[in-house]
């Protein structure tokens, strides 16, 4: 028997960056810490979800009750989802720093040095919330929006492009908050409503975004 916010809802989490292989040594990547996931992870937890955290590689550790499946690329994080969303889910929170593009292909051995320059070429990746939110059997979606200008339209308009129930856009030019950090702020926008969260420790800023989510997710 559980009590909270989220009682008994299946949350399926992503969190941390993805990494984009170029060959055996070498990857594409970003900066996410995971931080923030893992707050938001522990919130669902605190309010009696049951939890799938997808993860990227991170150094964290991975809090009470949660379980916790590791992955590497997008496309791999892509998969993992599929198969969370399949095995039952009621909210579907996509915190990850997924890669865009990752290279066109994965050089089996470690490439040498030739020449003064060298181009990568990239491939686009699936959009793994905006999938999820495509699925017939969708759950409750939540994205974020991690943005260096403009931050609060470019939210609306991925909030409507992905079809997303709920997102949560954060200022990544910042210092303070954002990648790695371990506060954040953020406005939280849906059809209809905003809420903006000061400044604060992510694990704060967590319990806020699953009350919000819980409130929504019961409409
Ligand atoms: O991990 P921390 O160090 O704590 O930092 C937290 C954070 C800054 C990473 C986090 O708060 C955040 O903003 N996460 C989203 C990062 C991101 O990739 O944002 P985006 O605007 O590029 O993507 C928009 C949304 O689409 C996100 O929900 C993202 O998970 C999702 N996406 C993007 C690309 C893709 N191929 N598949 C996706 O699902």
């Amino acid at each position: 028997f559980t009590t909270g916010s989220l009682a008994g809802k299946r949350v399926v989490i992503t969190a941390g960056p993805t990494r984009e292989a170029i060959d055996p040594v070498r990857y594409v990547s970003n900066h996410s810490s995971g931080k923030m996931g893992y707050a938001l992870a522990q919130a669902c937890i605190e309010a009696g979800a049951r939890v799938t955290l997808i993860s990227g590689p991170v150094h964290l550790p991975t809090p009470d009750r949660v379980h916790r499946l590791n992955v590497n690329s997008a496309l791999d994080m892509l998969a993992a989802s599929g198969k969370a969303v399949d095995a039952g889910c009621d909210v579907f929170i996509a915190t990850a720093a997924v890669a865009d593009y990752r290279p066109v292909s994965v050089a089996e051995h470690k490439i040498k040095k030739a020449g003064d320059a060298m181009t990568i070429e990239l491939v686009r990746n699936p959009d793994i919330v905006a999938t999820m939110a495509a699925r017939a059997d969708r759950p409750f979606v939540v994205g974020f929006a991690a943005e260096t200008q403009n931050v609060e339209a470019y939210a609306l308009s991925k909030l409507r492009d992905k079809k997303l129930d709920m997102i949560a856009c954060n200022d990544v030019s910042r210092q303070d908050i954002g990648f790695q950090s371990d506060d954040n702020a953020m406005v939280i926008f849906w059809n209809g409503g905003s809420r903006r969260l000061d400044k604060a420790p992510k694990t704060f800023i967590a319990r806020e975004l699953v009350s919000l989510i819980s409130q929504h997710f019961s409409q």
